[in-house]
């Protein structure tokens, strides 16, 4: 049982060796049987209970968003970046949004991020999205600072404030 109150049963999730500095990690779309790892790692990125079977079942068969995972060497997830995607009027074109992104602590400093929002950009390329947000943290700490700068994401023109409808 977590500190949370949360109990899962997700293996330890640790980088292997890398031999020959190849990548321990190897990115693909997420599949319904990764529900226990996404749950996992929506965990660390502070969503206690997130990624119960019927969520993850109908996320990944939604026309409009994709999910990706970096697969460590047994090909449990390791990091997770999720990508939705509209059109939008005031943009005359599509908007995407990438509305998680988290990668296991352990995995972290590898190049795991990178290798996803490398897949995701492509994708939005071959969207022809106009612009591509990221979802960050109420309150981003320095590594998510500086994760965005190397990633070239600049701060948007205007915030988002939330209310239950
Ligand atoms: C932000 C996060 C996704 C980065 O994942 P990652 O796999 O460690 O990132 P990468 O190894 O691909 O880093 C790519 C580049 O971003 C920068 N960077 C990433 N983390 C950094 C850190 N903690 N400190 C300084 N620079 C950092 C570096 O320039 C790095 O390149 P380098 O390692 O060659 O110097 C990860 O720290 C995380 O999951 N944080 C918690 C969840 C979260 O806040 N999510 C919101 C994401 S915007």
């Amino acid at each position: 049982m977590g500190a949370l109150g949360f109990a899962f049963s997700v293996a330890p999730l640790t980088p292997g060796p890398r031999p020959g500095g190849t990548p321990a990690f190897r990115v693909r779309l997420a599949r319904r049987g990764d529900g226990e790892h996404l749950g996992a790692l929506l965990l660390e990125l502070g969503y206690p209970g997130a990624g119960d079977t019927g969520t993850v079942h109908w996320v990944l068969s939604h026309p409009e968003i994709e999910v990706y995972v970096a697969g460590d060497a047994q090909d449990r997830p390791i990091g997770l970046l999720s990508l939705s995607h509209r059109p939008q009027l005031r943009l005359s074109g599509r908007v995407a949004t990438i509305d998680e992104l988290v990668v296991a602590a352990a995995w972290r400093r590898r190049g795991v991020a990178r290798a996803l929002m490398q897949r995701a950009l492509e994708r939005a390329r071959v969207l022809s999205v106009k612009r591509l947000e990221l979802q960050l943290p109420s309150l981003p700490d320095d590594g998510v600072v500086a994760f965005c700068a190397a990633m070239q994401f600049h701060d948007a023109e205007r915030g988002v404030v939330v209310r239950i409808p």
